[in-house]
Parts: C-alpha cells; structure tokens; sequence
C-alpha cells in the first residue's frame, strides 16, 4: 500500500516525539512491504516564527494531499500574553476545522505493567479501558461572537458555546459505532442542569441512542463524571462528550493511565470514497517546552497515534495491533522514559522509540 504521510512536529517535545512515530512507521512500512512517504509541515509557534502565520497555507493543503496527518504539538510560553487569534494553538484548531474532524478518539487505558506510575491506588485504576469520545470542531472552541470588549469603564469578554443538531447527531452516531465494538456502553457526558447547550445535547443524543438499542446509554453531569473517573474508572466505557468538557476530562484521564505522555488520539472526519478516514492524529499531551529538546519526553502517546492511523486511515489492523502490542511490550521491559518513573535509570525518547520498532 502506498502510505503518504504529513508530519508536523510544531513547538517543543513535538519534533522529537513525532521523530520516533516515522521511525516506527518506516519499521512498519518495512516489515510489510508497504511504500511510506513523509513530507513535513509547518504548524504553531514555528510556523508562526518562519511565516507570520500559525497555520500557513501551504500546510493546510499540504494536509489535504497527504493520506494522514501526524501532529507531535503546539505552544511556546512566549505566546502567553498573546490573543488567541495569535496563538501557536490557533494553527491547531484551524487545521482540525480545515480537516473536518470532529471526532476526536481519546482511549485511556491503565497497562498493568505502569499502575504504580499513576498517583492513585492500583486497585482503583487496575483495569480501567475507555475511549472518551471529544467533539473536535464545534462548541466554545469556536462560536461567535468571541473576544475582548471595551465599552466605556467597562471590559467584557464574550466567549460562545453553541451546538447544531446535526453536528450532535454526528459525534453522538460515531461513539455508538465504537461502543458497538467494545463493552457497548456510551456514557455522554453535559452541564444540562445549566447550559442550553447541554439539554439540547441529552436531547439528541438520546434520540440517537434509540437508534442504537443494543448499546447501554446513561448521562452524567460533567462535575460528577470529573469525581467518577477517579473514583470508579472501570465504570466508563466510551465517555461521549463536547469539546471543551473533553478536553478537559482527556487530562484528568491521563493520571488513569499513568502519564500524559502515554496517550494517544485519532481526530477522523467522515469516511473518504475509498473508505479510508481522514484523519489528523495527535498525542494528547502538549509541547512541554520544559523538558524539549532533551530527548526525555515520552513518544509512546505519538507512537500509540501512529497506530491509530494505521487503522483508521489505512485499515491496517494488523499492522496497528503490532505497534500497540510493540508499546505494551517496551513497558513492560521497563525501558520507559522519566515521566513514567521507572525502577532502573530512565530511557531517552529515542531509545524508547528504537525498542518499539525492534518490538515490532
Ligand atoms: C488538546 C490541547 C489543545 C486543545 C490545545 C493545544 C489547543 O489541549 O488537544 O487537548 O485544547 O484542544
Ligand atoms: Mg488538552
């Protein structure tokens, strides 16, 4: 197969997490005689250093050429004071919106071989495996009106959640497909005993649920479901849920699987004619600018994104189980990077990502 591939590293841990993903793809790429090729883009505070722009042009279509995007992350702390529209972060949620990939795939799952890396008790985490299903292109993230207002004495800051119900019906639909193929259970997630928004949300999403009668359905409050992931994980099966709610959730998620730098996503839009998904794939954690540059991050949340384009862009089931089984195996060697505090001296981010690809 003929796998044509986009990677922007962006800002901070970025090129060298995303360095070990192509690494690992060309293992893959090797072993089973598919042909990789890797053009490379610019997105964030270095697209914003070299061209003005966060999300210059060229990567936009370059990404639209490409078969799938691999994203490593964005964000420079000298951006800090900078208005949204001048962000790093900007670039990102302009190629999400450019792609049309609303559903962002989030799968947390705590390995048995990294339970003492979480903070909490292992017989709270043991066995916790959930995908939280985050709508990617809507809600607050980009309503209007937006922004800063003066009037007068007075300052006002306007920010806009706002929801179709065809974009509900959408997410709400992908997330009953993916429960079909686990524990068949959705979990959807809302404020609905204050936000319009979010009554409109439990409205719809019920209605789809109906559709789908052999998948369990219930509703929690955003505030009770942030307390009963750490409180009962192993209750939560796909966790369905608006943008900013999941983006928030996806962090308190990472603690369940031990690091952040674990966790991978897959951002996909609708099926392309051939069948294949467009697809975005991004780790979950952001550019760590602390520790870039020192090969110290962990690539496993970049790699484990690897695999889900294997599978989602590419349905090369068996080539994604391999890299994910390869991550699993690498952990349980205990050749793992700091974050993941290991017994032995820590692993750097490149040994890390030639262990997977001897794993694979
Ligand atoms: C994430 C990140 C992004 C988001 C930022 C970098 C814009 O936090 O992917 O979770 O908020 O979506
Ligand atoms: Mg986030």
């Amino acid at each position: 197969m003929n796998l044509h591939i986009l990677v922007l590293p962006g800002d901070g841990i970025g090129t060298e997490v995303t360095r070990e993903a192509v690494r690992v793809l060309h293992a893959v790429a090797g072993k089973w005689h598919h042909r990789l090729t890797v053009a490379e883009g610019l997105l964030g505070g270095v697209a914003i250093h070299k061209t003005g722009d966060p999300l210059p042009p060229e990567t936009a279509r370059l990404a639209a050429d490409a078969d799938a995007t691999l994203m490593g992350a964005v964000g420079l702390p000298e951006f800090d004071d900078a208005p949204p529209e001048k962000r790093p972060e900007k670039g990102l949620l302009g190629i999400r919106k450019a792609l049309g990939v609303y559903a962002n795939l989030r799968p947390v799952r705590a390995y048995p071989s990294q339970l003492d890396s979480s903070p909490l008790k292992n017989h709270l985490v043991a066995g916790t495996d959930m995908v939280i299903v985050r709508e990617l292109t809507g809600g607050i993230y980009y309503g209007t009106p937006r922004g800063i207002f003066e009037n007068g004495a007075e300052t006002r800051a306007v920010n806009t959640m706002t929801y179709t119900r065809a974009e509900i019906e959408r997410i709400a639909r992908m997330a009953f497909q993916l429960a079909r193929g686990r524990r068949k259970k959705v979990t959807s997630v809302d404020k609905s005993n204050v936000l319009e928004n979010s009554q409109l949300w439990r409205r719809v999403v019920t209605e789809v649920g109906r559709e789908f009668s052999d998948v369990e359905l219930d509703h929690l409050l955003v505030d009770n479901c942030a307390m009963q992931l750490v409180l009962n994980p192993r209750r939560f099966d796909v966790v369905l849920t608006e943008n900013m709610f999941g983006d928030i959730l996806s962090d308190e998620g990472a603690v369940l699987a031990g690091s952040i730098g674990m966790l991978p996503s897959a951002s996909i839009g609708d099926r392309k004619p051939s069948g294949a998904w467009t697809g975005l794939y991004e780790p979950v954690h952001g550019s760590a600018p602390d520790i870039a540059g020192q090969n110290k991050a962990n690539p496993l949340g970049a790699i484990g994104s690897v695999a889900a384009m294997l599978e989602y862009s590419f349905g090369l089931k068996e080539e994604a189980a391999a890299v994910n089984a390869a991550i699993e195996a690498v952990m349980q060697s205990g050749k793992v990077t700091a974050d993941l505090r290991p017994p032995g001296s820590p692993a750097t981010t490149e040994e890390v990502g030639q262990a997977v690809c001897a794993a694979v």
